[in-house]
């Protein structure tokens, strides 16, 4: 046991009664609370987008990608410092992933490596929005409209960033979300797809469910003898409504956890030694960020003694991210190390520290005291 585990998530007595509620109402998998919790969902997002639920965030990329039905071989730049789920899905679905380079300030993906690793090929863009830091949307759009590519925002760490006064996820032509325990607002396991295009909602609500032309709701409550058809083949990727409804209960005081985690993050930059400790945030006053954990760099010969002492002390850091091309996997493709030189550097200087609503000040000062101290 950790005296500061990395993540603690955040459930009371409201989830266990939401929870209770969906166990004797006599409907346990996908129904009305997965209805309910996609709107509400989709009103904290704004601007009018729509919003698919699914089981994970790995599954909502699947989906997606496998929506939109690029031509086998056509290949889709990510960047090389994101979790597995980007790259993975990219390769289930026949498609090529190129890896781009992050930017050391946000460790978000470099526009101007996209544009770079462009070729005639290229037909997709995934973004990740690290640790909540939004990526540089207004560049990214305008290679993805010069080029003409479809974009796609991985919004696992960040429900609740801001970019010039809109969340991110309404920029993409799809975005993804995840609701896995130690994420922003969880479900235990389950995810989201978020976009305008009604088209592609409407085939991602098909094809989450086998490709079923009609959803197991209106099945049950208008029984006909009417078989239903599968149009294309799908997949089993539905959210139940007992997951739905723990997710209902947490948006519902996700705007006061993003306050205790800016609390949370402001006491950090106050206690931290600036002179050995780069806390890799984005500082513009026109984003907000959803600060899903706090990832810093520190000198690359004193990391692996920080960890160290982290651990002796009871705290419990992470590493975000083990980069794609580190992978054995990765030997299969021909991604070059030179042309990742960002990336090389993150994974020899980064360390994620524990930063969640919970956290009181003195644990945040206990952390920050190892830290400085190890320095
Ligand atoms: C950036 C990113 N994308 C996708 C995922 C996958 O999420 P899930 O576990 O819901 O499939 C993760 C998981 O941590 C993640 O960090």
């Amino acid at each position: 046991m950790y005296k500061i585990p990395f993540h603690k998530y955040r459930l009371s007595i409201e989830e266990e009664k939401a929870v209770l509620r969906v166990l004797r109402s006599g409907w346990l998998t996908f129904g009305n609370e997965v209805l309910a919790f996609e709107k509400e969902f989709s009103n904290f997002i704004g601007d009018d987008v729509n919003a698919v639920a699914v089981s994970s965030c790995t599954s909502a990329l699947y989906l997606t990608l496998g929506a939109m039905n690029f031509p086998k071989n056509s290949e889709v730049i990510l960047p090389a410092f994101t979790y597995v789920s980007d790259v993975l899905s990219i390769i289930h679905l026949g498609l090529v992933p190129v890896l781009a380079d992050i930017s050391l300030d946000d460790y978000c993906v470099n526009p101007l490596d996209i544009e770079r690793k462009i070729t005639y090929n290229t037909k997709a863009i995934v973004i990740v929005h690290y640790a909540g830091n939004p990526c540089e949307i207004k560049d990214i759009k305008a290679i993805c409209n010069r080029y003409n590519l479809t974009l796609i925002e991985d919004c696992a760490h960040a429900i609740e960033t801001k970019y010039y006064g809109k969340s991110v996820g309404v920029f993409g032509d799809a975005s993804v979300y995840s609701f896995y325990p130690n994420k922003n607002i969880t479900t235990a396991e389950g995810g989201m797809i978020v976009s305008k295009d009604v088209e592609l909602i409407d085939k991602c609500k098909r094809l989450r469910n086998h490709g079923i032309d009609i959803d197991s709701v209106t099945q049950s409550e208008k029984f006909t003898l009417r078989n239903y058809d599968i149009l294309e083949p799908g997949y089993k990727f539905i959210m139940s409504d007992l997951q739905a409804a723990i997710g209902r209960v947490q948006l519902r005081s996700i705007q006061s956890m993003l306050a205790k985690r800016v609390k949370v993050f402001n006491l950090y930059k106050e206690l931290l030694c600036p002179e050995r400790v780069k806390i890799i945030a984005n500082y513009n006053e026109n984003v907000q960020c959803s600060h899903h954990f706090l990832p810093i760099e520190v000198a690359e010969n004193k990391r692996d003694k920080l960890v160290a002492n982290l651990l002796e002390n009871g705290v419990q850091p992470s590493l975000h991210f083990k980069p794609i091309h580190k992978f054995s996997f990765a030997q299969n493709f021909s991604w070059s190390i030179a042309q990742l030189p960002n990336t090389e550097t993150a994974y020899k200087r980064q360390l994620s520290l524990p930063l969640y609503p919970m956290m009181e000040l003195d644990d945040v000062k206990y952390v920050c005291d190892i830290v400085n101290a190890s320095l």
